[in-house]
């Protein structure tokens, strides 16, 4: 497959047309960004990191039944995936409260939420990805009642198999974040499931095992994300 111009660069990917009118390939820089991009550093290592990680959850999920967006590793930090039309909303599903949930309802860190929570964001940086419900969803076209309850519905089919999958590593899945794309007009998961789009800690003593230590300034971020991977098995080489 060839490599053609970049399409689209976000915080931490890029990604690439292809020879191929049907598939990107999408690359994971090593850019960490928090706070809607205001906080940026280059961490080494994140990139492949990441890639690897993504790669071998989204296979999980394919396993599981879930259709997926990425198909093939191609290196450390690439992998091609299907073209998708976006749904420019963010799924956000948690078992656990932590980050704004708490700022905004007021309630303290660590509340096992059951059943999980399950919120809409628009994807907007500019205005901090404000929640949104059903309604404004439907209202302003960027998706229909069907495409609202499968986004539902597959957010937490995926929470039923990530949540078994981290606590068999001796992890608590808090929560994250989804991004859903249209393809041949099924809905797919897109973008990337990693460290940096969820919030893990583990479950003896709660340490925080992803993108909050970089959020907080706590160190260590990478060598979190790494620990993560060993102990679910993913490879990193
Ligand atoms: P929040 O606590 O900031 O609402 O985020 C909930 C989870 O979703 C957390 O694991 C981070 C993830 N998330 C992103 O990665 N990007 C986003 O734009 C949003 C809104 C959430
Ligand atoms: N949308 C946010 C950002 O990446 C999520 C975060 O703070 O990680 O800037």
């Amino acid at each position: 497959m060839e490599k053609k111009k970049e399409l689209y660069r976000g915080k931490a990917k890029s990604v690439y047309e292809t020879d191929d009118p049907n598939r990107y390939i999408m690359y994971f820089r090593d850019d960490t960004s928090a706070f809607d991009g205001q906080k940026i550093e280059q961490l080494e290592r994140k990139g492949k990191t990441n890639n690897r990680f993504n790669f071998f959850i989204m296979k999980k999920l394919e396993e599981a039944g879930i259709p997926v967006h990425v198909e093939e590793l191609l290196n450390d930090r690439e992998c091609v995936v299907k073209k998708l039309q976006m749904v420019p909303v963010e799924c956000v599903v948690r078992n656990v409260s932590a980050g704004s949930i708490c700022r905004r309802l007021g309630v303290a860190e660590g509340l096992d939420l059951n059943p999980p929570t399950f919120e809409f964001f628009l994807k907007n940086d500019e205005l901090h990805d404000p929640m949104v419900n059903d309604s404004h969803i439907i209202s302003f076209g960027w998706g229909t009642q069907e495409q609202i309850d499968e986004m539902r519905a597959m957010s937490l089919k995926i929470n039923a198999v990530l949540k078994d999958l981290f606590d068999k590593a001796g992890l608590i899945l808090v929560d994250y974040k989804l991004e859903f794309g249209l393809y041949e007009g099924k809905l797919i998961l897109g973008d990337e499931f990693s460290p940096d789009g969820c919030r893990l800690w583990d479950k003896e003593t709660r340490k925080k095992l992803d993108k909050d230590r970089f959020r907080q300034g706590l160190g260590g971020v990478i060598e979190a994300y790494e620990e993560v991977a060993r102990r679910i098995g993913c490879p990193l080489d």
